[in-house]
């Protein structure tokens, strides 16, 4: 199989690198910058013996090349600078995540979509939007790196391996984000026996803030390896069929008293891409939470078309 990644940037080359080091598929980097997705490419060719896996990298800056991609990632698009909020990106972003939508279908016309580019719900409805995929076959990735990080919170204050927390986060990329904490668990263990509330509320309150705190102190740029190991399980998940119950963006068809807008919730993914969404009997607070996350998604929909 082939993976097109749109963006060759530290998440779009990482995920280059994982996605042929866990042997997976071959990759296409494609960057409107000449040269740099070339040499990344060859870089990356240049690893392979010593990686040992025989996957095809190639770097582009011509759509013809991605041509029959079974899944496009698209991570084109600026990141955050420090001070800055993911919907600051909005029209800017807007732009470069609908023309690569757009160019990259029009090569790979069976592909499934990865949207990874900021504010992540938004760009995600703009570029279902922009192809006329069915919902299926277009989703946003946010949540499992929002989980992974609820989960790494959670693992350092226990001191337990990273492995055995289990935690799920919905809703929107963002401040508005739903860490779910009544079904995190250690082992099966919920958190609540192990935690009290207002230890979780702080946990809670830095995975929220999970993406700034990392864009604070780099101050160029914001994270990019645990984003790249996010996405490789979504397309991992796709390419061999896993149908994974993961937390996606997904387009709501009156899911969760939803509609018309995208945003995280549980989904099983395989080889077609989302084969169900889950519904999960939410909490009231964490309805309001839900829809209240919802609401700020639709009105930068509506933003960026502005
Ligand atoms: P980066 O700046 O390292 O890479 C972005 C790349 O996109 C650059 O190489 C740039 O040349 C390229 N690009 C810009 N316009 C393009 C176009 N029209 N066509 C093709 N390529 C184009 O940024 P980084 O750190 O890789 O982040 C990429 C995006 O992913 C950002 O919007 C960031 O906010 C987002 N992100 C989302 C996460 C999530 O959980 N959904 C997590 C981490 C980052």
């Amino acid at each position: 199989p082939r993976v097109t990644i749109v963006g060759a940037g530290r998440v779009g080359s990482t995920l280059a690198q994982r996605i042929a080091e866990k042997n997976l598929a071959d990759v296409v980097l494609l960057d409107i910058v000449e040269g740099m997705p070339q040499g990344l490419a060859l870089d990356l060719m240049e690893a392979r013996g010593i990686e040992l896996h025989n996957r095809q990298i190639v770097g582009t800056n011509n759509y013809a090349d991605t041509a029959g991609s079974q899944i496009v990632v698209i991570t084109a698009g600026l990141p955050r600078k420090p001070g800055m909020s993911r919907d600051d990106l909005l029209k800017t972003n807007a732009k470069i995540v609908v023309e690569a939508a757009k160019n990259a279908i029009a090569c790979s016309p069976h592909a499934i979509f990865i949207v990874v580019t900021n504010p992540l719900d938004v760009m995600t409805y703009l570029a279902w939007q922009a192809t006329g995929l069915s919902r299926e076959r277009i989703m946003g990735m946010a949540g499992v790196l929002d989980s992974a990080r609820f989960e790494t919170f959670i693992a350092l204050e226990l001191g337990v391996l990273p492995a055995d927390v289990k935690a799920m986060v919905l809703g929107s990329h963002g401040d508005l984000m739903v860490p779910l904490s009544r079904y995190a668990t250690v082992n099966g263990i919920p958190i609540t026996e192990l935690l009290d509330a207002a230890t979780i509320e702080r946990l809670v309150q830095r995975t929220r803030n999970g993406g700034a705190e990392i864009v604070e102190l780099m101050q160029t740029g914001g994270a990019f390896f645990a984003p790249a190991s996010a996405t490789s399980v979504m397309v991992e998940s796709i390419l061999l069929n896993q149908s994974r119950l993961l937390p996606i963006a997904t387009y709501l068809q009156g899911e969760y008293g939803l509609e018309d807008v995208v945003i995280g919730v549980p989904c099983r993914l395989g080889c077609g891409g989302i084969e169900n969404v889950l519904e999960l009997n939410l909490s009231d607070s964490e309805r309001e939470a839900l829809h209240t996350s919802a609401q700020s998604v639709r009105q930068n929909i509506v933003r960026a078309q502005e």
